[in-house]
C-alpha cells in the first residue's frame, strides 16, 4: 500500500541569500514531511530549484551593474551549499533556467491558450519617463490600497499579503529614477482566472482539512471575484514567449514560469532517472498526493493560480493539500530578504550544528500563526531542550553501559511492568509522531518525539542504574536495555527533524547510521556499541553574538 507522495517546495528567488524565515517556512518542514514518508515506505519526490527570473533579479543586477545571470548563479551556488550543510534532501533541486523548463513553460502556455484560458489585451502599465521604459512589478513601490502600508511592491504587500498590480499602488515611484510612473498602454497575455472562478470555488469547498488561514485566505480571494491576470511582462529578462504576435520585448511573467517549476523538475528528474514518463505516477494518477509546502505570501499562488492553470491544462493532479506557513518574525520584525532582516541560514548554519538549527526552527515552525523568534530562543531551544533532554538521555545510558557491560548493550532479566511501558514507548512514540506528521503538524511530532524522550529520564531518575549499578548489577542491565529500546525508536522518530545526530546514534548503538524504515528495532543485549561521544554541544550564550 505504498502511496506516491509529491513534495513540492517554494522556489527561491536566487536574488539574495535565505533567511531563518524561509527554511522554517519551507524547506525545512518540506523536509521533516519527505523524510517521514520516505521511512513510512512510500514513493517520496521532492523538488524545487531556484527561481532565476523577474524583477528581484532584475533589480538586483542594475544595483550592482551586472547582469542577472551572475546574481543568479551566486546565489543558486550559495543555496545548494545551504542544502548541503543542512541536510534538505531533495530528490531534485533545479533551476527554472534549464532548457527544459523553457521547453515546459512554453508548452503550458499553448495548451492554455487552446484550451481558451488565455487572451491578449491592452492594458495600462506603468512607465518611468525618465528612464523610458515600462516598469514591472517590483520597480515600482507605493502605498497598498488594500492595508494602507506605505512600502508595498507592484507585485504584491508584504503586510496584508495581497496581490497587487502596480497600477494599483497609491502614490507610485518608480525604483529605477525616483520619478512618478505614468501609465501607458501596452498588450499582453492575460491568464482568464474569471472563467476559472467557479470551479475553484467548488474545488476550495472541499478542502475542508487545510489549514484553516490558508483555506480562508484563498476562498476569499475567490470570493472577491478574480479578475483576469497579466502573465507577460515588457522585460527582456524571462522565459520567452512561445508566440511572436506580442512583439519583442516581451517576456512571461515569473509568476507563470515559477509555479510551472513543479511539473518541469518532476520532468526533469524523471529524464535524469532514464525513465522520461515516470514523472506521470505522481502528476497523473488520481491516486498520488501533492503537498505544497509554501509560506505565506505564497498562499495565493498555489491555492488559486496555479490550480487554475492546472484546470485550464487538464490531466494533472491539483493540489492535495498547501500546509503553508506564517511568518516567522524577529523582534516583532519579518524577516526580509528583499529588505535586508534576518541574517542568512548560511550565516547560522557556520555557527550552529545543523541539527540544533534544525531542532530550534523545528519547535517553532510557524503553522498556525506568526512566531517570533530570537537568537536567545535558538540557544534556550538548544540547551534546554535539545542537549538537556535528548542529548543527555542518549548520553547518560550508553556511557554507563559501555563503561560497566564491556562496551555492549547490556543483557536484560525478567522486565517488570515499568520496564515493559518503557520499551513501549519506542514503538508508540512512533505512532504519536506519524500521526501528527501525517496531518503536516510537524511541530507537535517533535513534540511528541521529545515528550518520549522526558519519559524515559523520568524513568531512570526514578530507578537510578548509576546506584544500581553497585547494589544489583543485574537489576541495572534490565533498566538500561528497556532504556535502550525506547532511545532506538525515539531516535526513528527524531530522524526526520535531526538526521545527521540520529545517525549518530545509531553508530553508537551498535546498528549502524542508516534507518531503512518507520519502526523500533529490537536492539540485542550484546551488542557492541559503538564510540559514545556527546550528540551535542552545550552552547555558549554568546555563539550568535557577532
Ligand atoms: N520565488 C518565489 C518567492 O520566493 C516563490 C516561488 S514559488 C513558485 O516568493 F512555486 F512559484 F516557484
Ligand atoms: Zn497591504
Amino acid at each position: 500500500m505504498s502511496r506516491r507522495i509529491l513534495v513540492a517546495v517554494a522556489w527561491p528567488y536566487a536574488s539574495g541569500p535565505r533567511h531563518l524565515g524561509h527554511l522554517a517556512g519551507a524547506y525545512l518542514p518540506a523536509d521533516i514531511f519527505a523524510r517521514y514518508h520516505r521511512l513510512a515506505g512510500n514513493q517520496v519526490l521532492m523538488v524545487s530549484g531556484s527561481d532565476v527570473h523577474g524583477t528581484p533579479i532584475t533589480v538586483r543586477a542594475d544595483q550592482e551593474g551586472v547582469e542577472p545571470q551572475v546574481i543568479v548563479d551566486r546565489y543558486h551556488n550559495e543555496f545548494l551549499r545551504d542544502w548541503e550543510t543542512l541536510g534538505i534532501s531533495w530528490d531534485l533541486y533545479t533551476s527554472t533556467g534549464t532548457p527544459n523548463h523553457y521547453a515546459v513553460t512554453q508548452d503550458v502556455f499553448l495548451r492554455l491558450l487552446e484550451n481558451g484560458y488565455l487572451a491578449k489585451k491592452t492594458s495600462s502599465q506603468f512607465y518611468d519617463p525618465e528612464a523610458q521604459r515600462f516598469l514591472p512589478d517590483r520597480y515600482v513601490q507605493g502605498t497598498c490600497p488594500n492595508c494602507g502600508y506605505g512600502e508595498a511592491r507592484g507585485d504584491q504587500c508584504d503586510n496584508c499579503g495581497k496581490t497587487l498590480d502596480p497600477v494599483d499602488l497609491i502614490d507610485p515611484v518608480s525604483r529605477l529614477s525616483g520619478a512618478r510612473p505614468v501609465e501607458r498602454e501596452t498588450e499582453h497575455y492575460f491568464l482568464l482566472l474569471s472563467k476559472l472562478e467557479d470551479r475553484l470555488r467548488g474545488w476550495l469547498e472541499t478542502k475542508t482539512t487545510w489549514r484553516r488561514h490558508v483555506r480562508n485566505w484563498a476562498l476569499g480571494m475567490v470570493n472577491e471575484g478574480l479578475p483576469d491576470r497579466a502573465i507577460t511582462r515588457d522585460l527582456e529578462w524571462g522565459v520567452p514567449l512561445p508566440v511572436d504576435d506580442l512583439g519583442p520585448g516581451k517576456r512571461i511573467y515569473v509568476w507563470f514560469d515559477a509555479v510551472i517549476g513543479y511539473l518541469s523538475a518532476s520532468k526533469e528528474w524523471a529524464q535524469r532517472q532514464g525513465d522520461p514518463e515516470s514523472w506521470r505516477l505522481w502528476w497523473e494518477d488520481p491516486e498520488a498526493e501533492s503537498y505544497y509546502f509554501v509560506g505565506k505570501d505564497n498562499i495565493p499562488f498555489h491555492t488559486v493560480i496555479w490550480p487554475a492553470m492546472l484546470m485550464g491544462y487538464g490531466g494533472l493532479n491539483l493540489p492535495t493539500d498547501v500546509p503553508a506557513n506564517q511568518y516567522v518574525t524577529f523582534g516583532s520584525q519579518k524577516a526580509s530578504a528583499s529588505r535586508g532582516i534576518g541574517r542568512s541560514i548560511g550565516w547560522y548554519a557556520e555557527r550552529l550544528q545543523p541539527d540544533a538549527l534544525r531542532y530550534a526552527l523545528g519547535s517553532v515552525l510557524p503553522e498556525h500563526q506568526d512566531t517570533d523568534l530570537s537568537d536567545e530562543e535558538i540557544i534556550r531551544r538548544v540547551n534546554e531542550e535539545l542537549v538537556a533532554t535528548w542529548g543527555n538521555l542518549v548520553n547518560r545510558v550508553l556511557t554507563i553501559s559501555a563503561r560497566n557491560f564491556d562496551g555492549r548493550v547490556p543483557d536484560p532479566g525478567p522486565l517488570t511492568a515499568e520496564d515493559e511501558a518503557i520499551v513501549a514507548v519506542g514503538s508508540k512514540v512512533l505512532e504519536d509522531t506519524a500521526a501528527h506528521i501525517e496531518k503536516v503538524e510537524l511541530r507537535s511530532g517533535l513534540r511528541a518525539a521529545m515528550d518520549a524522550a522526558s519519559t524515559v529520564n523520568a524513568y531512570l531518575n526514578a530507578t537510578e542504574p548509576w546506584k544500581l549499578i553497585k547494589t544489583d548489577a543485574g537489576r541495572a542491565a534490565t533498566v538500561l536495555w528497556s532504556a535502550i529500546q525506547a532511545i532506538a525508536g525515539i531516535r526513528v522518530a527524531l530522524h526526520p527533524y535531526i538526521p545527521h545526530s540520529s545517525a549518530r546514534v545509531g553508530e553508537m548503538l551498535g546498528i549502524g547510521a542508516e534507518i531503512t524504515s518507520w519502526t523500533a528495532p529490537r536492539v540485542e543485549g550484546g551488542t557492541p556499541l559503538g564510540e559514545v561521544t556527546p550528540l551535542f554541544t552545550k552552547l555558549d550564550e554568546s555563539v550568535l553574538d557577532d
